[in-house]
């Protein structure tokens, strides 16, 4: 009669276990009536504790509660364990393997504890009861040890800050004398934990943790262990947070403590640069406010770039970070500087005083030539009031430099207070004025040259 039991074990292989029992002494030498049944493979993780179930038949005698079971090891033949004389166990293996049935009643179950490498291999039984002995040579055990491996946490993805998240951290099965016992650490604030333990239907038990917390920003990156103690010995696995948040307010690079605000001068080129800290990386794109509307502007990767600025260019900038979380915003000013009447650029200060000097000199000229056909003519005529218009009589050169924004803006006024910072006010003037000349002879002996220059 054939017995066939499947055995399936963790590496997902099926193992038959076949318990010959034949009638009559068989060609292999085994004896009719003496049987026994136990997993040909155990599987047990190195550290672990493991109970083997172990039935044995004998004839139609009986055994005396005298009777001594031994295990021992084939390749070794060391007895690693005996239901009697402990002296005759091997060092090796005292004290963790164990005989835990009852021998007489033909029960060989034993267990072996804190599992070592060296506990590998095959293993043989025999009872000896006074003259009655027996050796089960033909159902031998063999005993795989597999690494102990960390627990499971689980789920390993990724987390949302603010959003109340739940991990479970899984022990290995392991049998109830060496379950395991979980503990977490970590800087992250668990706001609830709650244990419990499943056991299957071979009788290990899996230990099971669940805490529930609430991530934070703060938590990305930080780490998290689970460890799980069974008897004797530990291990833990340990997570890297990865909290997805969605991004702070963007920085702009160029603000500065005193404002967020820049000034270009007109004709030349602006480009501004934004970031924004966030996680995913954000998509940074800016955009112009005019009056209640929001114009997007090309940028790439948070840098915007108008290579000639105009005085349409002045404004607020917003620069937006977005991510699958949500979206933050930041505000820039821009301040075009306007030089009206004259393309002057700025070094350019200098070359209008020299270009106001040569207007003066030759308008210094002009009134010379004049003031000597005058001489000449007798008498002298008076001037006409519609002379007195004539370019030709006078000039006045003046230069306004000042900060001119797009005039549909009206917190533009430079002179009015605004959220963001303007600098104090240096608005240059510079006037140049050469007076009328004068028609006829005056009193005063020379005519008025009058030149100003005002900084204020
Ligand atoms: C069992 O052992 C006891 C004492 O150790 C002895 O008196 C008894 O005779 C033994 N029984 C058998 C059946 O050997
Ligand atoms: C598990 O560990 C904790 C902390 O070390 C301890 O308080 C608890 O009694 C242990 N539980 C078991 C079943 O060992
Ligand atoms: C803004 O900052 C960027 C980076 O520092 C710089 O390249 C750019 O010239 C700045 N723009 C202005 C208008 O200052
Ligand atoms: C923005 O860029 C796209 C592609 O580079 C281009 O077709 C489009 O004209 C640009 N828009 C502006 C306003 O510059
Ligand atoms: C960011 O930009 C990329 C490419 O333009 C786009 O595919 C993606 O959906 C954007 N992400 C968000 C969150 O807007
Ligand atoms: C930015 O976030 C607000 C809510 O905070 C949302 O109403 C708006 O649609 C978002 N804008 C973009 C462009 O994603």
């Amino acid at each position: 009669m054939w017995h066939m039991q499947p055995q399936i074990f963790q590496h997902g292989f099926v193992v038959l276990f076949f318990l010959l029992s034949l009638p009559g002494k068989g060609a292999d030498g085994q004896t009719p009536g003496y049987t026994l049944s136990v997993q040909s493979l155990v599987s047990v993780t190195s550290g672990l504790c493991v109970e083997i179930p172990c039935k044995f038949t004998f004839d139609t005698r009986t055994l005396s509660t005298n009777v001594t079971g031994i295990w021992h090891k084939k390749m070794t033949q060391d007895i690693v364990a005996a239901s009697t004389d402990a002296s005759i166990v091997s060092e090796r293996t005292k004290g963790r393997f164990r005989l835990t049935g009852k021998l007489h009643e033909g029960d060989c179950s034993f267990s072996i504890s804190n599992v070592q490498k060296g506990d590998q291999g095959k293993y043989e039984f025999r009872f000896e009861d006074g003259g009655h002995k027996y050796s089960y040579r033909w159902n031998m055990l063999y005993v795989i040890v597999t690494n102990l491996r960390g627990p499971t946490i689980s789920p390993v993805g990724k987390l949302i800050a603010g959003k109340q998240i739940t991990l479970t951290c899984q022990s290995l099965p392991a049998s109830q004398g060496c379950k395991g016992n979980i503990t977490w650490e970590g800087t992250i604030n668990i706001q609830t934990t709650s244990n419990s333990e499943i056991m299957d239907r071979s009788g290990k038990v899996t230990s099971n943790s669940v805490i529930r917390f609430t991530p934070s920003q703060r938590d990305h990156k930080s780490s998290l262990t689970c460890t799980v103690t069974y008897s004797g010995v530990s291990t833990y696995s340990s997570i890297s947070l990865n909290v997805e948040y969605a991004p702070r307010s963007p920085s702009i690079l160029n603000c500065t403590s005193a404002g967020c605000l820049v000034e270009v001068i007109d004709g030349t080129s602006l480009s501004l640069l934004c970031s924004a800290e966030s996680h995913p990386p954000a998509n940074l794109s800016w955009a112009k406010k005019s009056h209640n509307n929001i114009i997007p502007l090309n940028s790439s990767s948070g840098r915007l770039d108008v290579s000639h600025v105009t005085i349409d260019n002045g404004g607020d900038y917003m620069c937006q970070a977005t991510n699958t979380h949500g979206n933050s915003t930041a505000l820039i000013r821009v301040v075009i500087i306007s030089l009206k009447h004259h393309t002057i650029n700025l070094n350019g200060l200098m070359f209008g005083g020299i270009f106001i000097l040569l207007l003066a000199a030759v308008a210094l000229l002009a009134l010379l030539a004049v003031k000597y056909k005058k001489n000449k003519r007798s008498p002298p005529e008076p001037v006409e009031e519609s002379k007195s218009l004539s370019p030709n009589n006078y000039e006045v050169v003046y230069f306004n430099i000042n900060r001119k924004t797009s005039d549909d803006e009206p917190y533009m006024d430079v002179s009015s207070p605004n959220e963001c910072k303007i600098p104090d006010e240096d608005l240059q003037y510079v006037t140049l004025d050469i007076s009328k000349l004068k028609p006829k002879r005056s009193p005063e002996p020379e005519d008025t040259l009058y030149s100003e220059v005002k900084r204020n």
